[in-house]
């Protein structure tokens, strides 16, 4: 049984707010997740901005829920549990004496206190909810990234929380360890015996992960020329996605043991720098081309830019040199204005040790199992099988389709509603340690200063494109080849 908690939203008028968090939110009230009392305050800074908020939440949520999800009357319930208030994240004045009083009415409460701010201010923002005495024993600070730039402005970052904040009570949230196949696939691995059997350098000739998508720079050309795939993309969804699929069972699903088997990953990831960087990485950047029939600017015309060496797009060659995985590459892939908008695992199998069929039955292809995050999540193993009413033993691949959309509604599924109410629900066990996020900068630090010392320079790609002719040319080398969603 669910019980009330206080959320404060700072940032509650930026964008990470209206698009993500206050519609998952509403969902989380439509299917009664939110216990009755629940409070949420939305933080602005300006007066008139938390005076407008219920307007601009509502024109919000008609803009970002999905169709049919929107009703009045399911907003009026919703509207009584936002309170927007104004204050000055860094200025402690008396408006954050009136929150206090507000909150402390309901002391023992769970209060989640929601970061939706540049991490520049999260250290004045926590210094004055520990001088105003907002924290009580149940309080909670999730954050997300930015998590810092490098591994040094990172741990920097995540001191300054943790003077007001002991490592139990940061929630550290990385959306994609909330989408319903990323857990599933946790299930898939840990409660059936024919996967888990089959999920090492025997069984696996190599696993791809991709994150194509077809945005651009949505407004955040500032932030993402800082940025760049690598920082924006692999430091964290990637690399925790590799650590799901590659780690070694935990003990329990606590998430002690999570996070011990995910940094066992990460440590064991063959480190990538000086020359061997240039020979498994690929960066790209794109040019103005064509998704679909629109005709999108480049990287650099919607920059507004003459020039800049900021990877919008990167392909990687990784190694876990542990037991498990010894031989067996992982490729990484991850851009914008990309052919098509698709997050996908592909688990490649081996090939059969011994041909049995003519040459008549056509080629025995390996197993392949696909894990599809979005734009639907679904899990589908491709095996052959005799083709239906074929005279001859002919072989062809075929689908079986694991998805359980199918079976259940998933049509509220929402990862920041699920990680959002984890947090309430004190359970960390899908957020991410400060270790983790060490030991993920630690891998990816040195590859970006070998592009800095060696003044890399992205290659080019058509918008609308798999990537640079580079990337393919990675596999390739290898005898493969990328696996683009259909
Ligand atoms: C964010 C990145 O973390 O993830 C964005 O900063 C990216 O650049 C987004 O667009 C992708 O998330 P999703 O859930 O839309 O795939």
């Amino acid at each position: 049984m669910a019980t009330p908690f206080d959320m404060v939203l700072f940032g509650g008028g930026g964008d990470l707010a209206l698009r993500k968090l206050i519609p998952a939110l509403y969902r989380a009230h439509l299917e009664g997740s939110l216990a009755e009392g629940c409070r949420i305050f939305p933080v602005c800074r300006r007066q008139e901005d938390a005076d407008q908020y219920l307007d601009t939440a509502q024109e919000a949520l008609k803009t970002h829920l999905r169709d049919g999800e929107y009703s009045d009357s399911a907003w009026q319930a919703f509207s009584q549990l936002l309170r927007a208030v104004a204050l000055d994240i860094a200025e402690p004045d008396d408006r954050w004496d009136q929150l206090a009083d507000i909150l402390r009415a309901e002391e023992d409460r769970v209060r989640l206190f929601y970061l939706a701010i540049p991490p520049a201010v999260f250290g004045p923002c926590c210094e004055n909810l520990s001088l105003k005495g907002l924290i009580n024993g149940q309080s909670r600070v999730v954050v997300e990234k930015p998590l810092g730039y490098n591994a040094q402005t990172s741990d920097e970052i995540n001191s300054k929380i943790a003077s007001y904040f002991p490592e139990e009570n940061i929630f550290r949230i990385d959306h994609y360890l909330g989408k319903e196949t990323v857990q599933n696939l946790l299930a898939l691995r840990f409660s059936n015996v024919l996967f888990e059997h089959l999920w090492d350098a025997k069984s696996i000739d190599h696993i791809q992960i991709s994150i194509a998508e077809t945005v651009g720079l949505e407004g955040r050309a500032g932030f993402y020329n800082e940025t760049g795939a690598l920082r924006d993309m692999v430091q964290n969804h990637l690399l925790q996605l590799l650590c799901l699929i590659a780690m070694e069972s935990p003990n329990s699903m606590s998430a002690k043991n999570i996070r011990a088997e995910k940094i066992k990953v990460l440590e064991a990831l063959r480190p990538l720098a000086g020359n061997t960087v240039d020979k498994n990485i690929v960066r790209g950047q794109y040019v103005a081309g064509g998704l679909g029939t629109q005709l999108v600017p480049g990287y650099l015309e919607e920059l507004e830019a003459a020039s800049s060496s900021t990877e919008t797009f990167v392909a990687i060659r990784a190694h876990i040199d542990n037991w498990r995985w010894a031989g067996v590459p992982f490729y990484l892939r991850t851009g914008k204005r990309m052919e098509k908008r698709c997050a996908e695992i592909v688990i490649q199998y081996k090939k059969v040790s011994h041909r049995v069929f003519s040459p008549e039955a056509g080629d025995v292809l390996p197993n392949r199992l696909v894990i599809r995050l979005q734009p639907e999540e679904s899990i589908k193993l491709v095996l052959m099988a005799k083709k239906m009413d074929s005279l001859t033993m002919e072989l062809r691949p075929v689908e079986l389709n694991l998805t359980l959309s199918d079976t259940y509604d998933t049509f509220r599924s929402d990862a920041y509603k699920r990680l959002m109410l984890d947090a309430a629900a004190n359970n960390s066990a899908l957020f991410i340690h400060r270790d983790e996020v060490a030991a993920a900068w630690a891998w990816v630090d040195p590859i970006i200063d070998h592009w800095h010392e060696t003044n890399n320079q992205p290659q080019l790609y058509r918008a609308g494109s798999w990537g640079p002719q580079a990337a393919g040319d990675l596999l390739e080398q290898d005898g493969r080849h990328w696996f683009n969603a259909q």
